[in-house]
């Protein structure tokens, strides 16, 4: 599909205690671009994304990142290595101000001011709250933050776990024009994300995950361009759970 992946997982497979989650996940994710990942509830999306941060270690398989093996590293040196996490649930500090989330999460000193300047731009609730604890704030605004922290430091890759859950349609428009220009700055990114709506027109490529593997995988254009394979994959994906 594309020669030039800067992350690769073939044959994955991650154990949960006793339960067998993922079954040979093979996902491709092309440098600089921007690819999607659906799947309906209970797929395997999340458990996915933590495997390849290293908080779930794959029973089998290999997780390639950069041309270099991840698949036995430390969370810790994965995301040194140049991948940020933004989980499912809103990861802040609740007891620290939106500034000091920001600050934890820059690796390298001080906060570079023009980059807090972009992402308060995309999200001008955080220069708002900027001095406040952000346990005080909304769930939509501690998604920003989360994102934000995210975003204090340029990344190779980004992965993000269903950024737009409870979020105002302004917000998600927000968020929709900032992952545009990270990708144009040639920050890749993998996002899972159950709005097909949302992602038609920002994803350069698709893979639709299903009872733990990759079911389909292919061009965003491909995907928008045939309605059956819409109809086929969207019913997959949006089936209600069990
Ligand atoms: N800590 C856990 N212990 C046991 N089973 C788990 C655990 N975490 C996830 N699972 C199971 O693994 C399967 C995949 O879950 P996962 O969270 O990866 O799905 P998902 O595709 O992200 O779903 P959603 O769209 O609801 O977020 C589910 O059946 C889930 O119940
Ligand atoms: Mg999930």
């Amino acid at each position: 599909m594309h020669d030039d992946c800067i992350l690769t997982l073939s044959g994955v497979h991650t154990h949960i205690g006793q339960y067998h989650i993922l079954q040979g996940v093979d996902l491709r994710v092309p440098r600089g671009g921007l690819s999607v990942l659906l799947g309906r509830n209970g797929a395997g999306k999340t458990t996915t994304l933590r495997t390849i941060m290293g908080m779930w270690r794959a029973s089998a398989g290999r997780i390639v990142f950069d041309g270099q093996d991840i698949s036995a590293m430390a969370t810790a040196d994965i995301a040194r290595a140049g991948i940020a996490y933004v989980p499912e649930s809103m990861a802040v500090f609740s007891a620290l101000t939106v500034r000091e989330n920001l600050l934890l999460a820059a690796r390298n000193g001080p906060l570079e001011q023009a980059r807090v300047d972009w992402i308060c731009d995309f999200f001008p609730a955080l220069k708002k709250f900027w001095d406040v604890a952000a346990g005080n704030l909304s769930g939509g605004q501690k998604q920003m933050v989360a994102i934000g922290r995210a975003l204090v430091e340029p990344r190779k890759l980004l992965l993000v776990d269903e950024p737009t859950k409870g979020l105002a349609p302004a917000i998600v428009d927000s968020l929709i024009a900032a992952f545009a220009e990270l990708k144009a700055q040639d920050t890749t990114i993998l996002l899972v994300e159950q709005n097909f709506s949302m992602v038609r027109a920002l994803g350069d490529t698709v893979s639709v995950m299903d009872d733990g593997r990759v079911a389909h995988a292919g061009s965003m254009a491909a995907l928008v361009a045939d309605a059956s394979l819409q109809q086929r994959l969207l019913g997959l994906s949006l089936e209600a759970h069990q």
